[in-house]
């Protein structure tokens, strides 16, 4: 059962503990040297504890300008995104970002030394310790046996693994992924899908998943915000807990994939 809800609708929330992450009226802008950009416009989002957040619309709505938001890279004009009940000010070690992009991993560092670079440079562990839980973020994608393999010699989804392992060995309170798995071949993303959901029934954080594949979208997410186009605002949350990978190709999985392409693409009145 997928239950439409929009999510300005008050109340909506109200029985749940305070969200680990709201974003509250939320404006993002690119100053341009003709004109000013807005990229979203008054977004409203709360994220829980344990949430697989997916923010879903399509190309130019807002969804990386949004996560740079929340990963404190670009201050809103207008709104505030409170982590925690601290107002987000910059970056910092409780928000990790992975990307789509492969190159995201110096290729002169190993596995391992890419994986323990970032909890070094924080400076708060000893070397040792920050082994350690490097080995254990490593063991728990699967790559265990590669802490000495460079870059190249992996695959892209292996890569996209690593670069997983270095984002959950930081243990952040929120895990940002844009788009993580768009640059793989079909096979390979399914996999990384599978491997990120067991991922989370292991470690249980919190994520937020930017896609612009709805099929993607209700796999991953138990809850995704639908965004429409300039500038990006939300049109409506979908609550998807009952999907996963075996879902797929079902009809009761493509009858929701199908709503939510129509409320995403509905006219506005
Ligand atoms: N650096 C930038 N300067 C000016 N405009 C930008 C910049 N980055 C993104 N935009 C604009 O902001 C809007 C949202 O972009 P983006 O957040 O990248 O969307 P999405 O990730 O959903 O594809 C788009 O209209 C885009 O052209
Ligand atoms: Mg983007």
């Amino acid at each position: 059962m997928v239950l439409m809800s929009n999510l300005n609708a008050k109340g909506a929330t109200a029985a749940l503990p305070p969200a680990l992450l709201q974003v509250r009226g939320v404006t993002l802008e690119y100053a341009t040297q003709e004109r000013v950009v807005r990229a979203t416009h008054r977004i409203d989002l709360d994220v829980h504890q344990a949430d697989r957040f997916v923010l879903l619309g399509p190309s130019g709505c807002g969804k990386s300008t949004l996560l740079k938001a929340i990963a404190g890279f670009i201050p809103p004009t207008e709104g505030r995104i409170v982590l925690d009940g601290t107002p987000v000010k910059g970056p910092g070690a409780d928000r990790i970002v992975v990307f789509q992009e492969f190159d995201q991993l110096p290729p002169w560092k190993t596995v391992l030394g890419n994986v323990m670079f970032p909890l070094l440079s924080t400076r708060s562990l000893p070397r040792a310790e920050v082994r350690e839980r490097a080995q254990d973020a490593i063991a728990k994608v699967g790559l265990a046996g590669f802490e000495d393999a460079y870059p190249h010699q992996l695959s892209g989804g292996m890569k996209q693994r690593v670069a997983i392992a270095r984002a959950l060995s930081m243990k952040p309170r929120v895990l940002l992924m844009d788009e993580p798995f768009a640059a793989l071949d079909a096979l390979t993303r399914r996999k990384m899908q599978e491997e990120l959901l067991q991922l989370w029934d292991e470690v249980r954080f919190t994520l937020i998943f930017v896609t612009h594949s709805i099929e993607e979208a209700l796999v991953v997410g138990n809850r995704v915000a639908l965004l429409s186009p300039r500038p990006g605002r939300v049109k409506a949350e979908v609550n998807c807990h009952d999907w996963d990978l075996h879902s797929m190709g079902g009809e009761d999985f493509q009858s929701a994939a199908n709503r939510i392409h129509d409320t995403l693409f509905a006219e506005e009145p």
